[in-house]
């Protein structure tokens, strides 16, 4: 196919080879370290559900690289964050993940300096603090923090934070769904052998659906097709005018959402359109930290933590509707059994993809027409990189 047959209107793929990032990205750590400080202190990062911290003086703390940030709620349930670093001489504040503070003192465990709940510093243990002390100076390191519907995201840089909902790919994108009142129902949480770009890009296409999700692909006909949207077709226009049910948009006919055998375990959320219960599924990303995928009867958020060049953490939670999870006849294994399934999928060759990075005669490889949007994650990365 010529460039020009390609160079349709509205057609998403590539019309030119892109080379994919250098394999020393995947592999160095020194370049780990500059991802680190350069996209990870830098970007907002989704961190738990706000109901993890629940009421006065709940705290955790999240490590996110080498970094430690305490997250907690003050007297007024107000969440804050800080680093988890003593402004004397840099302990740690808090040795436990998580817990509840005694009292309405972060009081550091080496020569107990006392902050209030806002990071003020309140008390030192000496008698003979110099003149030119001043207590106002020597607050705690603060860090942005939100609740965006019901999510805990943070900012390491709070001077420099682009608001949350700019992190989306459209924050608007789940406005049907009753985010902030659902309820945790299942956690699955595992650790990939690859890194975290490897995930992303992943992500960002789907040739590899039809070998690596067959069952997936049968609820999604375009993953069978290597397809995420039906733009990403070249015959995009001729497939969508003739109907042929392949290349449709959202589930196969008779599929209600992603589970076992395609049915909800659910009711349907009441303001969902029509459009959003045909799609199927509706993703909200923010990169670099996870993804949140709303389907008719259920949530889905994963979280991504990097834990080395070679490592990642994914996080995944299952979120219903609160009288679901109350009812003791739901039953939500289909739906969960189904996700967990795709994840494991998508990690088996996460980490093949990882282990073949090591090749020394592998500089880069190639981008395919599909997979457009692991070139955008591409050239984004670069310009964080600068
Ligand atoms: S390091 Fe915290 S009080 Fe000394
Ligand atoms: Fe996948």
């Amino acid at each position: 196919m010529s460039d020009e047959e390609r160079n349709i209107a509205g057609y998403n793929g590539l019309t030119r080879v892109e080379p994919t990032l250098p394999s020393e990205f995947y592999l160095d750590a020194d370049h780990y370290e500059r991802e680190l400080r350069k996209i990870w202190y830098r970007n907002w990062l989704y961190v738990c559900r706000a109901s993890e911290l629940r009421g006065p003086r709940a705290f955790s703390v999240f490590e996110i690289g080498s970094q430690e940030i305490l997250i907690l709620r003050d007297q007024n349930e107000e969440l804050r964050a800080f680093h988890n670093t003593c402004r004397h001489r840099g302990s740690v504040l808090m040795r436990e993940p998580k817990g509840r503070l005694p009292g309405s003192r972060i009081t550091c465990p080496y020569h107990c300096w006392a902050y209030d709940l806002q990071g003020k510093l309140q008390r030192t243990p000496t008698p003979s603090e110099q003149g030119d002390f001043d207590k106002a100076d020597y607050s705690l390191y603060d860090v942005a923090v939100r609740d965006w519907n019901g999510f805990v995201f943070i900012h390491l840089e709070p001077e420099n934070a682009q608001p949350l909902e700019e992190s989306f790919n459209g924050s608007h994108l789940l406005d049907n769904w009753p985010l902030a009142d659902l309820a945790l129902g299942h956690t699955y949480e595992k650790i990939l052998h690859c890194n975290w770009k490897v995930f992303w890009e992943n992500f960002n296409e789907c040739l590899h659906c039809p070998s690596v999700h067959k069952e997936l692909s049968e609820v999604v006909p375009l993953y069978k097709q290597h397809l995420m949207e039906v733009q990403d077709d070249p015959e995009w226009e001729a497939h969508q005018r003739s109907g042929d049910k392949r290349y449709k948009q959202g589930l196969a006919e008779g599929k209600e959402t992603w589970s076992k055998n395609g049915s909800a375990c659910a009711a349907y959320f009441p303001d969902l359109n029509e459009e959003e219960i045909a799609r199927g599924h509706t993703y909200c990303e923010t990169v670099p930290s996870g993804f949140i995928v709303g389907h008719v009867d259920y949530v889905r958020v994963l979280r991504l933590r990097p834990l080395g060049p070679e490592t990642t953490e994914i996080h995944v939670q299952w979120f219903f509707r609160e009288e679901s999870l109350a009812d003791p006849a739901f039953d939500a294994s289909g739906v969960v059994d189904f996700g967990q399934r795709v994840i494991d999928e998508d990690g088996a060759v996460a980490e093949l993809n990882q282990k073949g990075l090591r090749s020394i005669r592998h500089k880069h490889g190639a981008l395919m027409a599909e997979e457009y949007a692991v070139h955008d994650f591409h050239v984004w990365v670069l310009e964080q990189l600068g």
